[in-house]
């Protein structure tokens, strides 16, 4: 599908917030409740859909994407009742793209023939690590021999998969990450999510990190790591796409590049964010994030909107820069036209430009503008420097 194709579809985010336990290095919007009534997180989340297809109803969906949290903890038949939910709201484009995050258990993995008839064509894992000490430094509930099982599993289920692993991790050497990753490969479909390891506020990995019981790569590591990562997955035909993203030719996840094209997705469930297009501009939405909350309003109101607000053109020729500048194909000129209203050269400080490209992190052409390899290595600081 071409950029500007895609650009003009419809992602549809659906946030599951429930884990079995909280991984210590992770600050996603996910709890852990002891029970939970599943027919009323369906009903709520179908309210959802239904209050966001009121705005964006002559559209076409292009992808769905079930992410948590812990999407792979629903039940089959809520997978199988949203899916049918977003088909009776909206045209669906025949190619649409429906992915669902999966926790590489062995419980888990026995759902997927439920989710592949449902209707999921694509499955993302999180195995994270392949051996055992290094998953359990993570907090990981399965072993490295059960997340590959669940891995060749996904891949009989489902058309297309992917799996994410987490690399500089402390102590990690570069040979231990080559070996790692090498083997990773043999198991490989055609994408691949690998992370290096940040230390996020307020969770126990950040706590460790200020006592100073837990130290990541020193940065010249890190950067070799980093390097290794691009070399040996532009090798293997996987070559990145985005910074922390590789896949064959024409195995992008869509429904991601559609974020980082800064097309319009609608989000639901709590805490989950949204952008659409309404009477020609930019509306950014946020549902409550607490779960309890959540459910109570949509039950209450029919949604839980919690934020509903026009952007500026500024914020979003940031946000489109933001995000655009994390792929290895940039900011379309003619995309950056259409949502801005003006040029890249006139929306941008030209001093400011002509030093990043000078230095070779930033490149401008009649394409568009991106990011070097270099200049997507230390994207924030690029950023800062660019948008000051
Ligand atoms: C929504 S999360 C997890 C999905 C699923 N619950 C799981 O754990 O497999 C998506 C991915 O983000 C990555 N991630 C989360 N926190 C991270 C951190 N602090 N550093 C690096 N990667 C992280 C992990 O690879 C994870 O699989
Ligand atoms: S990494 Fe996944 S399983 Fe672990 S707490 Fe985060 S969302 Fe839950």
């Amino acid at each position: 599908m071409s950029a500007q194709a895609q650009a003009a579809g419809l992602g549809v985010y659906v946030h599951w917030p429930f884990c079995l336990s909280k991984c210590p290095y992770c600050d996603f919007n996910s709890h852990v409740r002891a029970g939970i009534e599943e027919e009323r997180w369906r009903a709520a989340l179908l309210a959802e859909l239904a209050h966001y297809a009121a705005d964006t109803e002559a559209r076409v969906v292009t992808s769905v994407f079930f992410g948590g949290g812990t999407p792979s903890l629903m039940a089959g038949e809520t997978v199988a009742a949203i899916i049918a939910r977003v088909r009776s709201l909206w045209a669906v484009a025949a190619e649409c793209e429906i992915t669902l995050e999966a926790n590489p258990t062995s419980v888990e993995a026995a759902r997927f023939a439920a989710y592949a008839a449902a209707g999921v064509n694509r499955v993302s894992l999180g195995v994270q690590a392949l051996d055992d000490a290094s998953l359990a430094f993570l907090g990981r509930r399965h072993s490295a021999a059960e997340a590959l099982a669940a891995v060749e599993l996904a891949a009989r289920h489902f058309p297309r998969m992917s799996f994410d692993l987490i690399y500089a991790r402390p102590s990690q050497t570069l040979a231990a990450w080559r070996d790692e990753l090498g083997r990773a490969l043999t198991f490989a479909g055609r994408h691949l999510s690998l992370y290096q390891l940040t230390i996020e506020p307020a969770t126990p990995f950040a706590e460790a990190h200020a006592r100073g019981d837990l130290a990541l790569p020193a940065e010249d590591a890190a950067a070799a790591l980093y390097e290794a990562t691009q070399e040996m997955m532009a090798a293997a035909g996987l070559p990145a796409y985005e910074i922390s993203n590789h896949a064959a030719r024409g195995e992008e996840s869509r429904h991601n590049l559609t974020y980082w094209r800064y097309g319009d997705y609608v989000g639901v469930g709590p805490g989950a964010h949204g952008r659409l297009t309404i009477a020609g501009a930019k509306t950014a939405t946020r549902q409550h994030r607490a779960p309890e909350a959540w459910l109570a309003r949509v039950e209450q109101h029919g949604h839980a909107t919690r934020q509903r607000t026009t952007l500026t053109r500024d914020e979003c020729r940031e946000e489109m820069l933001m995000m655009g500048l994390r792929l290895k194909e940039g900011v379309d000129r003619a995309h950056f036209r259409r949502i801005h209203g003006a040029e890249l050269e006139a929306a941008l400080d030209s001093e400011r430009l002509a030093r990043l490209t000078g230095a070779g992190f930033l490149e401008l052409d009649s394409r568009g503008l991106r990011a070097t390899a270099a200049g997507r290595q230390r994207l924030n600081a690029v950023l800062g420097a660019l948008l000051a």
